[in-house]
C-alpha cells in the first residue's frame, strides 16, 4: 500500500484531502518537484531542491522547510514506500483562505505540502544497445511567458501531450517563433555535425535537470556540445534528436511527424551519452534492479 505526506502526516492516498478553497486547486497557485531515487538513493538532490527553491521564490513562497528537512521528508517517504527506483512528487500550494481573491492573501497563509511517489519506467538509456526509440509531433508552443517556473498550471502541457498521444507520438516537440523550445515535459537536444545542440536556458523553458546533466556529461567526455537557438528546419534536419527528463532520462526520437530521423534507429551519439549517463546513475546510487 503506497504512502502519501501531506502538510505534516504520512498517510494512506485515500486519506489526504485538500480543502476546495486551496490557491493550487482555485488558481494553480503552486509549484512542484520531480525528483529521480534509484534503489532508494536520491539522485541530483541538491539540483532539484535549488530549482524548487527557485520556483517558491519566482511565485513569493516562503519555503516552508530547509533543504535538511526536505531530505528527511523526501527519505521517510522513499522508505515508506518500499525504496527502489521511485520517482518523488513534490507540490507546494501557497494554500487555503476562507475568500476565493486573486490577489496573495495578505497575512500570507500555511503553505500546502504534498508528497507522493511514482514508479520509474525502466528509461531506453539502460538498454542502449537494444532501445527502439520513440516517435515525436511538433506543435507550436501555447503556453505563458515564464516556462522556467516549475508551475503546477499545466493545462497547456497537458493538451500538448494529449494531442502527441492522440498522434500516435510519445511527446510534443514545441516550436515558438520557428524555434524549439522544449517538449510537452521535457528537454530537447538535436545532433548536427557531430555536435550535441540544445536551446539555451530562457523564460521559455524550464531548466532540466537532466538536461543540466547531459550537457556536464558530453563536457567531461569530450563530446561538443553547443547551448543554443534550434530552428525548425535545424530540427527537421538533425541526424539525431533527444528528449530528456527526470522520468524519462535521455531518449532517443526516431520519427518526428511520420518522418525518419537519421537511420530511424537511435544514433550513435545517443548510445555514447546514455552510456555516460547510466554510468554515472550507477556511480551514485549503485546498480539498479530492473523491474
Ligand atoms: N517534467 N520541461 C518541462 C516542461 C518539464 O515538465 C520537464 C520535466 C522537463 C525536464 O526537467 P527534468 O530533467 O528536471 O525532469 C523540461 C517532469 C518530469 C514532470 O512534469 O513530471
Amino acid at each position: 500500500m503506497s504512502q502519501v505526506y501531506l502538510n505534516g502526516a504520512f498517510m494512506a492516498p485515500q486519506d489526504a484531502h485538500i480543502s476546495p478553497m486551496d490557491r493550487g486547486f482555485l488558481f494553480a497557485d503552486g509549484i512542484y518537484e520531480v525528483i529521480p531515487a534509484y534503489n532508494g538513493v536520491l539522485f541530483r538532490f541538491e539540483e532539484h531542491l535549488a530549482r524548487l527553491e527557485r520556483s517558491l521564490g519566482e511565485i513569493q513562497i516562503d519555503n516552508p522547510h530547509s533543504r535538511e528537512q526536505w531530505r528527511e521528508l523526501c527519505e521517510a517517504l522513499i522508505e515508506r514506500n518500499g525504496g527502489g527506483n521511485l520517482s518523488l512528487y513534490l507540490q507546494i500550494t501557497r494554500g487555503a483562505t476562507e475568500k476565493r481573491d486573486h490577489a496573495f492573501p495578505n497575512p500570507p497563509v500555511t503553505p500546502t505540502v504534498f508528497m507522493m511517489t511514482g514508479n520509474i519506467a525502466v528509461p531506453a538509456a539502460d538498454s542502449p544497445d537494444t532501445a527502439t526509440g520513440s516517435k515525436a509531433i511538433t506543435l507550436d508552443d501555447i503556453r505563458w511567458a515564464r516556462c522556467d517556473i516549475k508551475s503546477v498550471s499545466l493545462l497547456p502541457n497537458s493538451l500538448l501531450r494529449q494531442q502527441a498521444v492522440a498522434a500516435g507520438a510519445s511527446e510534443a516537440i514545441l516550436l515558438r517563433d520557428g524555434f524549439v523550445t522544449e517538449g510537452s515535459a521535457s528537454n530537447v537536444f538535436i545532433v548536427a555535425n557531430g555536435t550535441v545542440i540544445t536551446p539555451p536556458k530562457s523564460h521559455e523553458i524550464l531548466g532540466g535537470i537532466t538536461r543540466d546533466l547531459v550537457v556536464e556529461l558530453c563536457h567531461s567526455h569530450h563530446i561538443p556540445v553547443e547551448e543554443r537557438e534550434i530552428t525548425e528546419s535545424q530540427l527537421r534536419q538533425a541526424d539525431e534528436i533527444w528528449f530528456t527528463s527526470s522520468t524519462r532520462e535521455v531518449v532517443p526520437v526516431i520519427q518526428l511527424n511520420n518522418v525518419t530521423v537519421g537511420n530511424g534507429k537511435p544514433g550513435p551519439l545517443w548510445k555514447t551519452v546514455a552510456r555516460h549517463y547510466v554510468s554515472f546513475k550507477r556511480r551514485l546510487c549503485g546498480h539498479q534492479d530492473q523491474e
